[in-house]
Formats: structure tokens, sequence, C-alpha cells
């Protein structure tokens, strides 16, 4: 009988980028519905509320503020760490690597892959050029995410350090396009 080569545990991605990884997860997931309430509660399943009711009630708007503030500095925190965890662990970095031709053939066999076209050959590779191309848009929109998102909250107190730092994106678009931003 054949012997079996000794099979030896891999770690795919570490505890680090586990941990923040679904921090993150938890964050949007909060942000993007108490996001919605914020822009208009009828988005949410709370409609119909008396305006006695936009303070101090579980779902009242001064609550749901507060709790989308409260994630809001997890998800940066979470995102700071997560890029630190990428910078220190190797097996962490899932960005594209636009200068290797691997990426260029992945991306271009993996959507004609998911656009149920015949491709030419299959790339084998722990995360394929698509998702990583994804990772890095995602990573991208949380940068702006948090940057609109930090300039409109230091507007609570303009003469913070926060609305130093923040203000020029105030400056470049206005309140309106901010929010829809
Ligand atoms: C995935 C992340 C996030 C999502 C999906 C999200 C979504 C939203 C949405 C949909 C709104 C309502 C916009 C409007 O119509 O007025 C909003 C408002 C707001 N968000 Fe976020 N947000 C995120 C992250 C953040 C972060 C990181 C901050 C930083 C502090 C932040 C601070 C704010 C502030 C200050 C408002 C305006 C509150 C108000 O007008 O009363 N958000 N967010």
């Amino acid at each position: 009988m054949l012997e079996q080569p000794e099979k030896k545990p891999y770690r795919v991605f570490s505890l680090w980028l586990r941990i923040f990884h679904w921090t993150m997860v938890l964050c949007v997931t909060f942000l993007f519905w108490t996001g919605l309430y914020i822009g208009d509660p009828g988005f949410s399943m709370f409609v119909g509320k008396e305006p006695a009711e936009a303070i101090n009630s579980w779902f009242s708007m001064e609550m749901i503020r507060r709790v989308h503030f409260g994630f809001a500095f997890i998800l940066i925190f979470a995102f700071i760490f997560r890029i630190y965890g990428a910078i220190r662990y190797r097996g962490d970095r899932l960005l594209p690597k636009f200068r290797k031709r691997l990426y260029w053939d992945g991306l271009k066999q993996t959507t004609l892959h998911y656009l149920m076209l015949p491709r030419q050959e299959e790339h084998r590779v722990l995360r394929n050029s698509l998702a990583r191309t994804s990772y890095l848009i995602v990573y991208i929109m949380m940068f702006f995410e948090i940057c609109t998102g930090l300039a409109m909250y230091s507007q609570i107190r303009p003469e913070s350090w926060l609305a130093i730092v923040f203000n020029p994106i105030n400056l470049l678009f206005n309140e309106y396009q901010i929010h829809i931003i």
C-alpha cells in the first residue's frame, strides 16, 4: 500500500484578520440599517412614529444616530487595525497584484467563467483576481464612507480638531452632497 504524504495543517487567514473581518461585517450591517433609518425612517420598519418619539425612546432618531456613531467608531478602529494586519502579516495581504501577469490572466479567466463562457485555463489561487479587486474597491468605498461620515460628524462641534481635519470635505462639497455620497 502506498504511504500517504503527511498532511500539515495550514493556516489560511490569521486570527487577527478573522477578528477584524467579522468586526467590520457586524459594523457595516448595523451602519447600513441605521444609516437607512437616519436618511428616512420609512426605509426601516418603524413607520408612523409620533414626533414625540424623535428623542428618548429605543427606536427614536436620537437613539439610532447614537448607535450609528458607536458602530462608526468601531468600524474606523477595525479598519485601521485590519490595514495594520496587512502590513504586519504577509498572508493577510489580499490585494490585487497589478504588476503580475497572473493577476491579469486570472481577471480574464474568472470573468469568462462568471459570464459562463468557456475559459482557456483554470487558475488555482487562494483568492482569484476578481475577488482581490473587489476587496480593494470595498476598502476604497469604506475609506470614503469614513471620511464623509467624519466630515458630517465633526459638525457637531465645529471648533474641534476633528472638524479642523475634516472640514475641507465640507467645503469641497455642500452638506447635501456629502449626505448623498
Ligand atoms: C458602512 C459604513 C456606513 C454606512 C453604510 C453609512 C450610512 C449612512 C447613511 C445612509 C446615512 C444617512 C444619510 C442621510 O440621508 O442623511 C448616514 C448618516 C450619517 N453617518 Fe453614516 N454610514 C457609514 C459609516 C459612517 C461612519 C464611519 C461615520 C463616522 C462618524 C458616519 C457618520 C454619519 C453621520 C454623522 C451621519 C449624519 C447623521 C445625521 O444627519 O443626523 N457614518 N450614514
